[in-house]
């Protein structure tokens, strides 16, 4: 056991310990050479609606920056322009809310890599043709309302006393599906969306109702399926595959409706 003055002395070293090591970091750092990367910005503010949209210019040192595009907008949002409007949350790829176009592609802020080649700038607009609320903030009001009128919930008319049982193989039947996190980037990169988007249900809502016509719980699907069968809902898919090639989580909306479009024609 430590006596009451041996313990103080291995505290005081403790503390003169962390204080080096804190130091030695807080050197380590200033010591780093400035990595200057200009990120041009969509900017519309609803409150000026007679000024055009402009791309504005913000230049940071990425030594003094996380490694992500939303760490970049995080911080020229806390150091150099708190106007400046994007959604975000979870920071890791689960809520969907940080998703925008940017450089061409449509992601997830919070998952995409700052381009660390300084000599070439990172343009940073707002999800696609879409309406514009702020900034980077697209109006997701149409696409919830697609997404809901899917009835995106379990629907058994003899449901069971206590649990809905799933065979192993029949739960794998949802893997690809589920995770799903309705950021919309898919539904924002396909042509046939951006044109018929009033009618046209768009993959990412598309790929949900198969999730749940795919679900063995599930004794909906030939209702789900009928609303389906028309011109503009589901056959305004033309297999362009964009939405497969930009999903940020991996995911294959596409291969999805290609099902849907198959059950319907062996029904
Ligand atoms: S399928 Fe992918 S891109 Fe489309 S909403 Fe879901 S997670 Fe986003
Ligand atoms: S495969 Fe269908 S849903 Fe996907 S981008 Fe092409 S047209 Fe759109
Ligand atoms: S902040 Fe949640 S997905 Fe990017």
């Amino acid at each position: 056991m430590l006596s009451a003055s041996s313990r103080s002395a291995f505290t005081r070293a403790n503390h003169l310990t962390r204080s080096f090591a804190t130091t030695a970091r807080a050197a380590q750092a200033v010591q780093k050479p400035v990595l200057e990367k200009e990120f041009k910005i969509y900017r519309w503010n609803p409150d000026e609606p007679s000024k055009k949209p402009t791309l504005q210019s913000y230049k940071i040192d990425l030594n003094q920056c996380g490694p992500m595009i939303l760490d970049a907008l995080i911080k020229i949002k806390n150091e150099m322009d708190p106007t400046l409007t994007f959604r975000r949350s979870c920071r890791e790829g689960i809520c969907g809310s940080c998703a925008m176009n940017i450089d061409g592609q449509n992601t997830l802020a919070c998952l995409c890599r700052i381009d660390r080649e300084g000599s070439k700038d990172t343009k940073v607009y707002p999800l696609p043709h879409m309406y514009v609320v702020k900034d980077l903030v697209p109006d997701l009001t149409l696409f919830y309302k697609q997404y809901k009128s899917i009835q995106p919930w379990l629907q058994n008319d003899n449901p069971p006393a206590h649990e809905h049982l799933q065979s192993i193989e029949d739960r794998k039947k949802l893997d690809g599906l589920y995770e799903c996190i309705l950021c919309a980037c898919c539904s924002t990169s396909c042509p046939s969306y951006w044109w018929n988007q009033d009618e046209y249900l768009g993959p990412a809502t598309l790929m949900q109702a198969y999730r749940w016509i795919a679900d063995s719980r599930d004794t909906h699907g030939a209702q789900r399926k009928e609303v389906l069968q028309n011109e503009m809902s589901l056959y305004r898919c033309h297999t362009i595959f964009n939405c497969s090639r930009t999903c940020p989580k991996g995911l294959n909306p596409a291969a999805a409706i290609a099902k849907i479009k198959l059950e319907l024609a062996t029904d």
